[in-house]
């Protein structure tokens, strides 16, 4: 462009190189649509406040509505020198409306656009993502559902401890993914205030009816001040790390489902449809979706610490550094969505080895703790019965056997308070049936919490 909209002052025309080095049209051109509805918000206000004429902002509202068009039309022309979507869809609009045009940025400023162009943006964006989370966490309480008679081994350390339901397993995703989509709806609050008519930091001389510009766009409230409305990038930060936790959740059930469907574990069978091969090895079949899902949970933690760090020591108000805010908060949305929803489509597909899980829930010695559990109800003391099962353990692993393999004659000599009903107990079903103890793997709290899950997700 000939002229910029803030070049009244400027004797030489911007150097090239600085034209596409601050420029950020590509990236937040994403936001056009948001930044219409603000605009148009933003004119009604005008009028309201008796700036402009309602018939100005009805041109304008035509105007802007044009333009949007036009960009969804694939037929909008965009250039380096008008640096950003916010200057791009005025010079539009001066185009389409002339003097009119040049009304519409009475007591705004870029620095208050910007800042509810991305809340408008995030709040939008939350809101599916909480849907999609919705999405996911059905899927995997009804897989809950439909393995109820599955037991796989409990781990610590990554060595087998305890078995429990498969279900139980599954809906500890389902607790960590609750508290996801809690933690987004919650920064939804932060999120959905609307920071218009701070202007460039210190307010505006217009009498802007700040709260009607609230209800025309649907925010709970306005801004409280100025300075920190055109300057808080905190919401962006929090949604960041709950994006980064939700990730971390992600990338955690990944990892088990990559483990899982290795012939080391051979408890999954990733259906084909979701794996890939390899271009030399004609007999690999690899999970890459959960591979990838791991991965770029990197991507998104990163983008948290992009912003962290952009923000830390910057004085207030408005800096130009926080136009770099957009790169890592798209990428980490479309990132988070993808894998979600990928998710969501992976987990009714999970094809999940019955006889393999159960094999290893009855290998070695899950059923221990129950042994000791045994002698203290026949009176012996925690601590001594540990010392008697774990003497059990040693003998027979010297012989290749399992607890329950063993002789009650040979297993007398660690106690005489053992007896024929032991076996019962050590049996997988005996030892996941009685824990029962709130949020314990008994198939009644699994069935219960399902119930519970199920219930909440209707009522979501
Ligand atoms: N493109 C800028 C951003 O994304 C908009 C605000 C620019 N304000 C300014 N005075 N240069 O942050």
């Amino acid at each position: 462009a000939e002229h910029k909209p803030w070049d009244g002052r400027f004797a030489e025309k911007t150097d090239d190189m600085v034209e596409a080095f601050t420029s950020s049209i590509q990236v937040d051109k994403r936001l056009y649509a948001h930044d219409i509805t603000g605009s148009i918000a933003h004119a009604r206000t005008l009028a309201e406040a008796g700036v402009i004429d309602s018939d100005e902002a009805d041109a304008m509202e035509k105007g802007l509505r044009q333009v949007k068009g036009e960009i969804e039309a694939g037929n909008f022309k965009y250039d380096d020198s008008l640096e950003d979507i916010h200057m791009h869809i005025e010079s539009r609009l001066t185009e389409i409306l002339g003097p009119t045009a040049a009304k519409l940025h009475t007591g705004r400023s870029r620095n208050d656009q910007i800042a509810l162009d991305n809340r408008l943006y995030l709040r939008d964006e939350t809101r599916q993502i909480v849907a999609m989370l919705h999405e996911l966490r059905q899927a995997i309480v009804d897989s809950a559902q439909a393995h109820l008679d599955y037991f796989v081994p409990g781990y610590t350390h990554l060595q087998r401890a305890q078995p429990v339901l498969l279900s139980h397993h599954l809906m500890a995703y389902y607790e960590m993914f609750t508290r996801d989509s809690d933690r987004f709806t919650d920064a939804l609050y932060r999120i959905n205030v609307m920071p218009l008519g701070s202007a460039a930091l210190a307010g505006t001389t217009f009498p802007l009816d700040r709260e009607y510009t609230a209800s025309l766009l649907g925010f709970e409230g306005v801004t409280q001040n100025s300075m920190d409305a055109v300057s808080d990038r905190d919401f962006i930060m929090e949604f960041l790390s709950d994006a980064s936790i939700c990730m971390v959740h992600l990338s955690r059930m990944s990892e088990e489902l990559v483990l899982w469907s290795s012939s080391e574990f051979a408890f999954l069978n990733m259906p084909d449809a979701f794996a890939t091969g390899s271009s030399i090895m004609p007999q690999k079949k690899n999970p890459d979706v959960p591979e990838l899902v791991r991965g770029k949970t990197g991507r998104v933690v990163g983008s948290l610490m992009a912003i962290l760090t952009t923000m830390k020591s910057l004085p207030m108000a408005y800096n130009r550094d926080m136009q770099e805010d957009k790169p890592p908060l798209f990428d980490a949305v479309d990132t988070l969505k993808a894998c979600v929803a990928m998710f969501a489509r992976m987990v009714p597909k999970l094809e999940f080895n019955r006889r393999n899980m159960f094999d290893a829930s009855n290998q070695g010695f899950l059923n221990a703790t129950d042994m000791a559990d045994y002698l203290v109800e026949k009176g012996v003391p925690f601590r001594e019965a540990h010392g008697i099962v774990g003497r059990a353990v040693a003998y027979a692993l010297d012989r290749g056997r399992e607890l329950h393999e063993i002789s009650l004659n040979d297993l007398r000599k660690f106690s005489d308070k053992l007896e024929k009903d032991l076996y019962e107990a050590l049996t997988v079903e005996h030892v996941v049936e009685r824990r029962r103890t709130i949020g314990g793997t008994a198939s009644v709290n699994v069935i219960a919490a399902i119930g519970r899950a199920q219930t909440q997700l209707q009522a979501e």
